[in-house]
């Protein structure tokens, strides 16, 4: 049987960051603006005024500092609050497509690899940009790409389960070559306007190229294990779909994008993620003291420092759970795969670490890794 090997990544940032100090500017613009539009149902006290969202409090809270974005102008704009993002003709390639072709180049070139050597396309992401044709067969016709491709979506998590499905393919023989992507233009389904969430995403896009080790090129990183879990959560939903569209006015549209109970989904899935690593440790017999990085979801500070401690058995230093939330924010399936991408140059040859995801569902994947010679 073929053994799966990450053969290497890639990443695409788009060219525009907004700092939360942009952020917060242009969300107290819209508030002062709402408030002065409805001035005399809040003085009537028929409805609660905006309160300004805060710099500092974003930062404390998450860890976030700036987000990177496909359109900086539409989000801050306070009468839009939203990207500009132009639909395209069917002829042009679509923009989610787009991004994941342009980290996939950078996978492949490292890896050696060019697009008619790929026998597999999977596009895994939480925000995919229409039903069909699947945006992983626009990035397997745009790399001239072989065989079969794919979308599924599994939110925050989509990337460790597309890495487990790319792996079992591999493992089964399907494929030898399965290139994973996750675009993630996150900013288009944020809740601009919503003081609690506005500062959480940031667009991006992935790449991970999983190979059967007769193929891989040397140096790259054995799939030691992988694992996954799902447990049914209301707490992060998204009701956005052709049967639930919201009307254009935009009555009813705030559960047809991004909403949370935060406090909630951090008591419930630190304690849930933390017992599936260390279960996956004991099926694996890794101990804690082997792994030398854990490369985590990065969607809160906070949540990842207690996963980190739980796991480890005291407080993780940097480099041991690295984040990039500071510049990237939530990026959503990307996360686990940007700080993977950004911090594994170092590793020598025997040592492993961890990729873990986790977000709505609940879902959440771990894919512990071996770095080679
Ligand atoms: N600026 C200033 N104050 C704000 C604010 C903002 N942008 N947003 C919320 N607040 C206020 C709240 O109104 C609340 O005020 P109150 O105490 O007077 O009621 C207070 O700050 C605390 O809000 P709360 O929502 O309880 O904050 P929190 O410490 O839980 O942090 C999150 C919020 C979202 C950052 C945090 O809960 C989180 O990250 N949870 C996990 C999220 C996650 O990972 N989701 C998965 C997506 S994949």
């Amino acid at each position: 049987m073929s053994r799966p090997v990450i053969s290497a990544t890639g990443l695409y940032t788009p060219p525009n960051s907004i700092s939360n100090a942009e952020l917060v500017e242009s969300f107290n613009a819209w508030a002062d603006q709402w408030n002065a539009q409805n001035a005399d149902d809040i003085a009537a006290g028929r409805v609660q005024p905006k309160p300004h969202s805060s710099v500092e409090f974003i930062e404390k809270a998450s860890g976030i500092k700036a987000r990177y974005v496909v359109d900086k102008d539409g989000v801050l704009d306070p009468k839009r609050m939203t990207p500009n993002i132009a639909e395209r003709p069917n002829e042009q390639i679509s923009i989610l497509a787009e991004i994941a072709v342009k980290s996939a180049q950078e996978a492949l070139a490292k890896a050696g690899r060019e697009g008619k050597e790929i026998d597999a396309v999977i596009c895994a992401a939480s925000n995919m940009q229409r039903a069909y044709p699947a945006m992983a067969i626009e990035v397997q016709a745009a790399l001239g790409a072989q065989g079969f491709a794919f979308d599924m979506n599994v939110a925050c998590s989509s990337a460790t389960f597309g890495i487990q499905t790319a792996a079992d393919f591999v493992r089964a023989g399907h494929a030898k070559t399965v290139l994973m992507v996750n675009p993630e233009i996150c900013s288009g389904h944020l809740n601009f306007t919503d003081r609690d969430s506005h500062f959480i995403f940031g667009d991006v896009s992935t790449a991970v190229l999983v190979e059967s080790d007769d193929r891989a090129p040397k140096g790259g990183w054995s799939i030691l294990g992988t694992h996954l879990k799902t447990v049914f959560s209301n707490n992060i939903r998204n009701n956005f779909g052709f049967l639930n569209r919201g009307d254009p006015d935009g009555v009813g549209k705030s559960d047809k994008l991004f909403v949370q109970e935060g406090r909630k989904v951090f008591k419930e899935v630190v304690p849930m993620v933390a017992a599936m690593i260390n279960e996956e440790m004991d099926r694996l017999g890794i101990k804690s003291a082997e792994l030398r990085r854990m490369w985590l979801h990065q969607a809160n500070a906070g949540m990842n420092r207690l996963i980190a401690e739980r796991v480890l058995g005291h407080e993780a230093t940097e480099d041991e759970s690295p984040t990039v939330l500071d510049t990237y924010a939530n990026t959503s399936s990307a996360g686990s795969i940007i700080a993977f991408h950004k911090h594994s140059a170092d590793f020598k040859p025997g040592e492993k670490g961890l990729i873990c995801s986790f977000g709505a569902g609940y879902s959440a994947g771990t894919v512990f890794v071996e770095k080679t010679a």
